[in-house]
């Protein structure tokens, strides 16, 4: 869910996650590592949008083809990158995450 497309009254009770909930214990999560060893990011102005992204993906597919990554993004714009590392650091993310 995009902050800006939900008024907070409306989450009341919800649990929310942001990016700064991923890591645990100082470890980067595997998607947040999966950017850094990728280079999936250079300014990170969508950076949180695109992990987020991301991690709602792949608690619903834990292995998603290349196609399926792509339209889980394509609401979430980057100026930068070209979106190219941003598939590869999530397919990093899902190789690394255990099967459920
Ligand atoms: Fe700059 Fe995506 S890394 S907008």
């Amino acid at each position: 869910m995009k902050s800006c497309t939900i008024f907070a009254v409306q989450a009341d009770g919800a649990n929310i996650m942001t990016i700064e909930g991923l890591a645990k214990d100082g470890e980067l999560h595997p998607i947040q590592q999966g950017f850094w060893e990728k280079h999936g990011l250079q300014c990170g102005f969508c950076t949180p949008g695109m992990i987020m992204s991301a991690a709602q993906l792949l608690q619903r597919y834990p292995k998603p083809t290349e196609e399926q990554i792509r339209h889980q993004l394509d609401g979430n714009l980057c100026r930068c990158t070209g979106y190219h590392n941003i598939v590869k650091a999530i397919q990093y993310a899902a190789e690394k995450m255990p099967a459920k």
